[in-house]
């Protein structure tokens, strides 16, 4: 493929040529490869300029423009124009709309309108995909595909009738009779009980919006399946025309879709969006100055690496955030937009697009900042990006390094949908999740992302010396004893509170707490609360180590010969009773603690097992820096990543070559503010 080769690091950016004058196209695809940009991407929102009036199709626009690219030797990944219907179409067909959940239609004037439902919107983007791949997908230029932009970005939730026709079909293959779906809604609670597949909705309007939260389990599980057998539609007709050697992905990180699963079955590889300047977006700025700001968009790109070791970055931030309504962030500061392409390859990208080339001076996105001001003329970040392109060639040996972290955290979508609807499991794993990336952060521990998928595998957990999993609410057999295999095998596992108290329908299981992880634990849990506002402060005492209880306490025994508690309560009405069990398992151990992870006990879980900052033989460097590193063919590529505005210290312990300037790297150095380094270790 051409953007992640496994040779080389690769510069692109996004660019509107219906935005624009042609007799500008040449001189900015000129201006582009001047800069070191060799891809472009087009056409994702363009859909009406290859038809614009219902089935009269005229493809010379993009075929001047892409004649253009072939001419100065530009490489272009074409999209699907899917996540902007013309208005002919919704005003004919509004059953193509998204609904909220009172029915009322989202109307034309924005994007991502649509639903994914809809048969009519399905045969119309079968149509439009095909037009597109049957006549664009033979040029010369075009290097890869985007299906769609952004699935599930603006809304993620579907409330259309379509929608509420596909429910029905999703959930009679599930269950195939009623009475199964009454069991696993528990639809006798309150006399929801269904007689009939049509007395089904997906939720509606109701007291509290307080919708069964069973039934809702499923509706998310269902906007999932539709988001990505709407992916598969397109992808399917793409490879019939794509050439050999051609991609296709999508963009974006978004709520409500099995990322992993969409990409199994229809991408090559997964894009992602990353715009740390979010982090300084002036209304979240006040309400947390001391986040970790643009340095948790960490955490984003650990997410994607989960999905694909080796990523692209579709859109990277090049310029001020801000639609005209919201979302108002300053433009990057000088070395900010290096600091944030360098994040990115250290997390796994090689294949950085920026958004976008010129800033656009209409619509929605009128101070959504591009590479080039309104006028185009030559400015600062158009410079820091050539300085970025000659790092990215001096780095470029790391393409194909895979991330190395001795830590992951578990995850799996059915209890990612479940915080969103048990508010006990939202307070704790919003606490945990922000915790445990923060301490790993902050103690330069390189950590990844593990989801339980159908592919997962034993192999896949044997390289991680401990795991978390933070709160494994809703758990199953399958998953038990995925986890029990890694931990006899010799694995660390460490689980928090509110764990296995549900099944997969998300209803509670009347075993003795924690459920099917009993076993595994040795731990059982006789009584269990909310921390009160009357406890205060509780704090847990392990061995002599003081730290915070956070949000709830499950209040533990060990339970059997290999159980051991290791940590007590230090407070409140249950001061001495058990807040942490060590279960000796085959060669491993499994450990339950009983609350959430403040970030303080995150670190000195991390540090009493042993796992803290692993690099600090070769590396030392303050908090404010990042610790990563990319490793290749046994060759490691460590990087810093300075996300303070004053320059830092950081002192070297092992020889190394500074990769930006080929200097040797030994003692101490100084990293200025926003500064990254790219170091190979010998
Ligand atoms: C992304 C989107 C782009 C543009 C950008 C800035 O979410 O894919 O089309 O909207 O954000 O808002």
């Amino acid at each position: 493929m051409s953007v992640l080769n496994g040779q080389r690091l690769v510069m692109g950016t996004c660019y509107y040529p219906e935005h624009w004058p042609e007799t500008l196209w040449k001189e900015d695809l000129q201006r582009m490869l001047d800069t070191g940009i060799e891809v472009i991407r087009i056409a994702e929102f363009a859909w009406s300029k290859v038809e614009p009036v219902e089935g009269t199709y005229t493809f010379d626009f993009f075929d001047r423009f892409l004649d253009l690219a072939e001419e100065v030797g530009m490489k272009v990944i074409f999209c699907t124009p899917t996540a902007t219907p013309p208005a002919w179409l919704t005003e004919k067909y509004p059953e193509v709309l998204n609904a909220d959940i009172k029915g009322n239609l989202f109307r034309h004037g924005m994007r991502r309108h649509y639903n994914y439902n809809s048969p009519i919107y399905r045969n119309f983007c079968a149509q439009i995909t095909e037009k597109f791949a049957a006549h664009y997908a033979g040029r010369k230029c075009i290097i890869g595909w985007q299906i769609d932009n952004e699935l599930n970005c603006e809304e993620d939730f579907f409330y259309s009738e379509s929608d509420t026709k596909a429910f029905r079909v999703f959930l009679e293959k599930k269950y195939v009779t009623l009475d199964r779906l009454n069991e696993a809604w528990g639809t006798v609670f309150w006399n929801q009980t269904y007689t009939d597949w049509e007395e089904i909705f997906v939720p509606r309007y109701t007291y509290r919006d307080s919708v069964n939260p069973h039934q809702v389990l499923d509706y998310i599980r269902l906007i999932s399946e539709s988001a990505r057998s709407f992916a598969k539609l397109q992808s399917d007709i793409i490879r019939i025309y794509t050439k050999p050697g051609d991609f296709i992905t999508t963009n974006g990180l978004f709520k409500h879709l099995d990322n992993h699963q969409m990409t199994r079955e229809s991408l090559d590889f997964y894009t992602y969006d990353s715009y740390p300047d979010f982090g300084y977006c002036l209304d979240m700025y006040e309400e947390n100055p001391s986040a970790l700001r643009d340095r948790k968009w960490s955490r984003n790109l650990s997410e994607v690496r989960a999905i694909s070791p080796v990523f692209g970055i579709m859109e990277q931030q090049s310029g001020a955030c801000g639609w005209n309504t919201r979302l108002e962030a300053p433009t990057p500061r000088p070395g900010q937009i290096t600091l944030w392409t360098i994040q990115s390859i250290a997390h796994g990208a090689d294949f950085i697009s920026y958004f976008r080339w010129r800033t656009c001076t209409m619509g929605t996105e009128m101070y959504w900042h591009g590479i080039l001001d309104y006028s185009g003329r030559e400015n600062r970040r158009i410079r820091e990006i050539k300085q970025i392109h000659k790092l990215m060639d001096a780095v470029s040996e790391v393409a194909g390094g895979i991330y190395e972290a001795q830590v992951g955290v578990l995850k799996d979508y059915d209890n990612i949908w479940d915080v969103e609807i048990d508010n006990w499991h939202q307070r704790v794993d919003s606490v945990s999740q922000n915790a445990l990336f923060s301490a790993a952060q902050k103690s330069h521990t390189p950590l990844d992302y593990v989801y339980f998928t159908d592919s997962l595998k034993g192999e896949d957990l044997k390289k991680y010396k401990v795991l978390f999993y933070p709160h494994a609410t809703i758990v199953n057999e399958e998953r038990v004893k995925l986890l029990s295999e890694y931990v006899k095998e010799g694995g660390i596992l460490v689980i928090g509170c509110r764990s296995g108290y549900k099944d997969m329908t998300g209803k509670c299981v009347m075993d003795r707490l924690p459920g099917l992880l009993a076993p595994l634990t040795g731990t059982d849990i006789p009584e269990y609360s909310l921390i009160s506002p009357d406890a205060g402060k509780v704090m847990v005492d392990w061995e002599g180590t003081l730290f915070e209880a956070s949000v709830f306490t499950d209040l533990l025994e060990p339970a059997g010969e290999d159980a051991q508690s290791k940590a007590v309560y230090a407070s409140d009405y249950y001061a001495g009773t058990c807040a942490l069990v060590c279960n000796s398992y085959g060669k491993g151990q499994a450990w339950y603690y009983g609350s959430a992870f403040s970030e303080e006990a995150a670190e000195v879980f991390l540090r009493k097992l042993g796992v803290a900052s692993p690099y600090k033989d070769l590396v030392e460097a303050p908090k404010e820096c990042e610790i990563a590193v990319r490793c290749k063919n046994g060759q490691k590529y460590l990087f810093l990543l300075n996300y303070s505005k004053e320059p830092v210290q950081v002192t070297f312990h092992r020889d190394g070559t500074d990769l930006y300037t080929g200097e040797k790297t030994v003692g101490s150095k100084k990293l200025d503010g926003y500064g990254t380094m790219v170091v190979k270790i010998s």
